[in-house]
């Protein structure tokens, strides 16, 4: 892994999970980090784990002015990441959800965009930029529709935009089943829910936020990729 002293790098989303991972990361090698999410109770448990030089920051990928602040406060960016979850999703199949339900889980997309449309101009024209996608994107599961339509703008997006922004170069992570808090909802069975869902991908078992930051790590500071997906998923595409 290379040295990122004196690179900045900014991660939306950086206060827990898969950005979070990034942010310690990219700390640890040596960047000044600026980690932003919505809410100053994840900020404060990110902060814990985390040493003194990230700057954690409230945005909101939905909100114009808490990014363009982030943004102009980090100056030069190197490295912008985003990898905020920011949807409600319903998984059901299509025709029994409302049109509401279904078009939800594109706020993700919606703040990806919103993303990009700030910050792009603060990207150094040798940085780049990294989105988090997912397997749903391309692997196909009943009930999923809605996570694999916004999956699949989320990487059409991408390779749309390294055609305009070069050579500026933006990239996505795909991660597969990861063990992150945004799991948290299934409770104490959580850990023994994870491992019934991966059993039958090659690696068999949910994978690591600290698995899927390597991926971003290579995905952002890889000077000759631009417009690919770094897929970290256990071989789910595969089973
Ligand atoms: N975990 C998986 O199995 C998995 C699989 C495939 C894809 N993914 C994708 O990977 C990404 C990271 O997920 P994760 O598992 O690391 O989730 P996570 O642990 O819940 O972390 C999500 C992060 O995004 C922030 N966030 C959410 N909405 C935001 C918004 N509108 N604006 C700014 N920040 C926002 C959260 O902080 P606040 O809530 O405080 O804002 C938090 O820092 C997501 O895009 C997710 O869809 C995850």
């Amino acid at each position: 892994m290379q040295n990122l002293n004196e690179k900045i790098v900014v991660v939306i989303g950086g206060t827990s999970g898969i950005g979070l991972a990034v942010v310690k990361a990219a700390s640890q090698l040596g960047a000044k980090v600026y980690a932003a999410g919505r809410s100053q109770t994840n900020i404060d448990k990110a902060k814990a784990v985390c040493d003194d030089t990230v700057s954690f920051r409230l945005a909101d990928t939905h909100d114009d002015a808490s990014l363009l602040a982030l943004f102009k406060e980090a100056g030069e960016i190197d490295y912008l990441v985003s990898a905020a979850t920011g949807a409600d999703r319903t998984i059901a199949p299509f025709v029994e959800q409302t049109a509401e339900q279904f078009s939800a889980a594109f706020q993700k997309f919606w703040g990806y965009t919103n993303v990009v449309r700030n910050g792009e101009a603060f990207v150094k024209s040798n940085g780049s930029i990294t989105l988090v996608s997912g397997t749903p994107a391309r692997k196909y599961k009943s009930g999923m529709s809605s996570l694999s339509c916004t999956g699949g703008a989320v990487e059409a997006f991408i390779k749309a935009l390294a055609v305009e922004i070069a050579p500026k170069r933006i990239n996505g992570v795909s991660p597969g089943l990861i063990d992150t808090a945004m799991w948290d909802v299934m409770g104490e069975e959580k850990q023994q829910k994870l491992a019934d869902m991966t059993v039958h991908i090659p690696m068999a078992r949910a994978g690591k936020p600290e698995e899927v930051a390597q991926g971003v790590i290579f995905a952002m500071t890889n000077s000759y990729t631009t417009g690919t997906i770094v897929d970290v998923e256990g071989g789910t595409l595969l089973s």
